[in-house]
């Protein structure tokens, strides 16, 4: 098993394991092209984007920033044509969705607390440890370059959501607070002090 950054060439394969494990969730149906675009701009920092390979396939990755402050318009900065394209599409194919993306972003930056923060996290299905070894990776990476010592954050499901809770609290997350996100979804804001 061996984690790495992400290269370019990887985000096919970050898109596919994206597709299979958060098959219902908003940002899937907005299409692969939105995907890439989305994951490629992890690739600037504060973006951070890894993989973990097992017999050479990348079987997992993780996702997120070394600081959440502004952190989605740097985003959108990072890879302005890839969205500009694949919004322009978005627009044509799905537009109340973009009205949902904006209204995502505005939500996410109201967070209260300065933070890293981890934004997406997926492995295909095993049973060798691949999340604990991908997130203690994330982890150990925001602490090389952490000089305010900002705590991470992250935010998951509350309902339906035992497997990834579990996960989380397992690995030294607690629960900061429980929000309302888009359409009263009710969300978890994990907290862990590095
Ligand atoms: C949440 C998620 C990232 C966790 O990753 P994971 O790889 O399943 O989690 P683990 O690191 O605990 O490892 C998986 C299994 O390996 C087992 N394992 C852990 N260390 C092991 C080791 N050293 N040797 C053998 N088995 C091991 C674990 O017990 C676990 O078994 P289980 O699935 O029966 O509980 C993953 O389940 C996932 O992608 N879910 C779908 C997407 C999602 O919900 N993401 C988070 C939403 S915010």
């Amino acid at each position: 098993m061996k984690i790495r950054s992400a290269e370019i060439s990887d985000l096919d394969a970050i898109v596919d394991i994206h597709y299979r494990r958060f098959s219902s969730f908003f940002l899937t149906t907005l299409g692969k092209s939105f995907l890439k675009a989305f994951y490629q701009a992890f690739l600037i920092k504060p973006g951070i984007l890894l993989v973990l390979l097992d017999n050479n396939e990348i079987k997992g990755f993780a996702a997120g920033s070394r600081d959440n402050r502004n952190f989605f318009k740097k985003l959108l900065q990072n890879n302005p044509l890839g969205f500009a394209l694949s919004g322009v599409n978005i627009f044509f194919t799905n537009p109340k969705a973009l009205k949902r993306i904006f209204t995502n972003t505005k939500t996410s930056q109201r967070v209260s607390i300065a933070c890293a923060e981890l934004l997406s996290i997926a492995t295909l299905p095993n049973k060798q440890g691949y999340g604990k070894a991908l997130l203690d990776y994330f982890e150990k990476d925001i602490i090389l370059h952490n000089k305010e010592k900002l705590p991470i954050s992250l935010t998951t499901d509350y309902e339906n959501n035992e497997k990834a809770v579990k996960f989380y609290k397992d690995c030294g997350y607690e629960v900061f607070e429980v929000f309302e996100s888009y359409q009263k979804r009710k969300m978890y804001r994990f907290i862990k002090n590095i």
